[in-house]
């Protein structure tokens, strides 16, 4: 019989609750600065107007509530993959206390205009060594348990549990390279086009290693063990796996086609953004095939709905983005609401979806416990659904507008159409957006009170049991 091990979950639960609160902050932010855009009288005070709370929007549900599931659970799939519990406990607790707070004081430092002014990284620099610190915790007990392991072979997750913790130290660190000025200023290191590279190196790839390798990592994990049969391929998730990993750190300046960056490395990026279609289609096959005369458990398994179609939507952004770096397609949508349509099917879409379930699988192991109720979790995937089609099917229809009535022109050369013109024919797209945001939003709710919920059950029937 298999010996016992002594897992520590204590801090999976814990970083499960706190991705469910960033998330549920960070998505009423998101909706009320959609309805911002439309209705200015919503901008109350100067630290509750669109510039500050978009921040806040993005950085938490980024980071408070991606980097929260994303460390939930990495710390289950990794002790369970491993078979060997975490080697410092205490740390990840502290790890727990130490994110928590980042992320506040992040929140307050970005309500209150403190910024570095580059995406994904306007943390300023004593918020930055924190999160540095907070890092090398979290990856000294990742990499302490597998190098402990009792099972022999890395599982794919392993792989891209490995790729994200040593690719966003790399990048958030070159990144945030500056001379403090003061308590909250500095300068970054780089200046102009560098400046901007680097930036966009970076920004990419928060998407590639925030947004996607532990989402697939989660994925891999959560399907095969949902389905109860083995994922189709091996080879063909750890063939994707090199592929995507070698493609990925090249693509950051499709960010910037059409900008005084060098030509060469704007088409080098825009090469390597085609080439990422071939390994994370892989894992869209391999997801699919996996469920190869079992897709009526696309009605029995209420996981496996969230999976299937967080994968699917996967498969479309990896479409999308590669098509978004082309000259000729970036022309038209850069700049315009196309872009937020994007970021929303991959975040509304495959992030929350895939994250979502994970967290369902996640706290009915550790509560030994079946989920509270499978109807809620349906309303939730179906409301999750709706809210982000209506989210980015609007965004493209208004985005695409836009970007092809500003390149319009008269027979003189001059704009066929003014700026303010193509705006105001957002205006009905931004509450379409908002009303959707409000759908999901409602779905993310009942998430959360079904998980409560599933917690309560887990531990009546714990202290039943005892
Ligand atoms: C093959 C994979 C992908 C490629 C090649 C790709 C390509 C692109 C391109 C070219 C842009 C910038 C367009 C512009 O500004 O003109 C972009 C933006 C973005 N993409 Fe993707 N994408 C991919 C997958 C994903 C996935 C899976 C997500 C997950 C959420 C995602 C999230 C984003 C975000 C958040 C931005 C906005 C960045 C910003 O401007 O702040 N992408 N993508
Ligand atoms: C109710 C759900 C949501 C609403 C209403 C919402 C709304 C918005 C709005 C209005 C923007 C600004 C768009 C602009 O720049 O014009 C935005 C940007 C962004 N949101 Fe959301 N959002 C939601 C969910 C999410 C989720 C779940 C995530 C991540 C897990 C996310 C990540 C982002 C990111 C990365 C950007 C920056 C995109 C860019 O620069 O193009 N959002 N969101």
């Amino acid at each position: 019989m298999e010996k016992e091990v002594n897992y520590e979950y204590g801090v999976v639960q814990g970083f499960a609750l706190s991705a469910l609160f960033w998330g549920v902050i960070g998505v009423l932010i998101g909706i009320l600065i959609s309805f911002q855009l439309v209705y200015p009288e919503l901008n109350f005070a100067p630290w509750l107007t669109y510039g500050r709370l978009r921040v806040v929007h993005t950085n938490g549900l980024a980071f408070g509530f991606g980097l929260g599931a994303i460390f939930g659970m990495f710390y289950y799939i990794t002790q369970r993959l491993a078979k060997a519990p975490l080697p410092f406990p205490k740390l990840a607790r502290v790890h727990l206390w130490l994110f928590n707070a980042a992320i506040a004081a992040a929140a307050v430092t970005l309500l209150l205009g403190y910024s570095q002014a580059k995406e994904y990284a306007e943390l300023e620099w004593p918020l930055d060594i924190g999160v540095v610190v907070i890092w090398v915790m979290f990856a000294v007990n990742i990499i302490g348990t597998i190098l402990n392991r009792k099972e022999k072979q890395m599982y794919v997750s392993l792989w891209y549990i490995l790729a994200t913790i040593v690719t966003v130290a790399v990048l958030y660190i070159l990144n945030n390279l500056a001379i403090p000025v003061g308590l909250l200023k500095s300068y970054s290191v780089y200046a102009g086009v560098d400046d901007a590279n680097v930036q966009w190196w970076y920004g990419h790839n928060a998407v590639g290693f925030v947004f996607t390798t532990p989402i697939l990592a989660m994925f891999y994990y959560v399907l095969p063990k949902a389905t109860g049969a083995p994922i189709f391929s091996h080879r063909l998730s750890i063939i994707g796996f090199w592929a995507l990993i070698f493609g990925y750190l090249w693509t950051g300046a499709h960010h910037l086609v059409y900008t005084p960056v060098p030509d060469w490395i704007q088409t080098t990026a825009i090469v390597f953004s085609i080439f990422l279609i071939a390994p994370s289609w892989a894992s869209v096959v391999n997801g699919y095939y996996t469920m190869n005369g079992r897709w009526d458990q696309m009605r029995s398994n209420y996981l496996i709905k969230f999976l299937i179609l967080g994968i699917t939507f996967y498969g479309l952004q990896t479409i999308q983005g590669p098509s978004q770096a082309i000259r000729a397609v970036s022309q038209v949508m850069h700049y315009t609401d196309y872009l937020p349509g994007h970021v929303h099917m991959g975040t509304m879409g495959w992030v929350a979806l895939t994250a979502s379930a994970a967290i369902y699988y996640v706290i009915e192991r550790v509560y030994k416990t079946e989920v509270y109720s499978v109807p809620l979790a349906n309303a939730h995937f179906w409301l999750a659904l709706i809210g982000q089609l209506i989210f980015s099917v609007t965004m493209w229809f208004t985005g695409l507008q836009q970007g092809l009535m500003m390149m319009q022109r008269n027979a003189d050369g001059t704009l066929a159409h003014t700026f303010m013109e193509a705006l105001k024919l957002n205006y009905p797209f931004w509450i379409m957006r908002g009303v959707g945001g409000v759908i999901f939003f409602l779905g993310f709710a009942i998430f959360v009170y079904n998980i409560l919920m599933t917690i309560q059950k887990g531990k009546r029937l714990g202290a039943a049991a005892a």
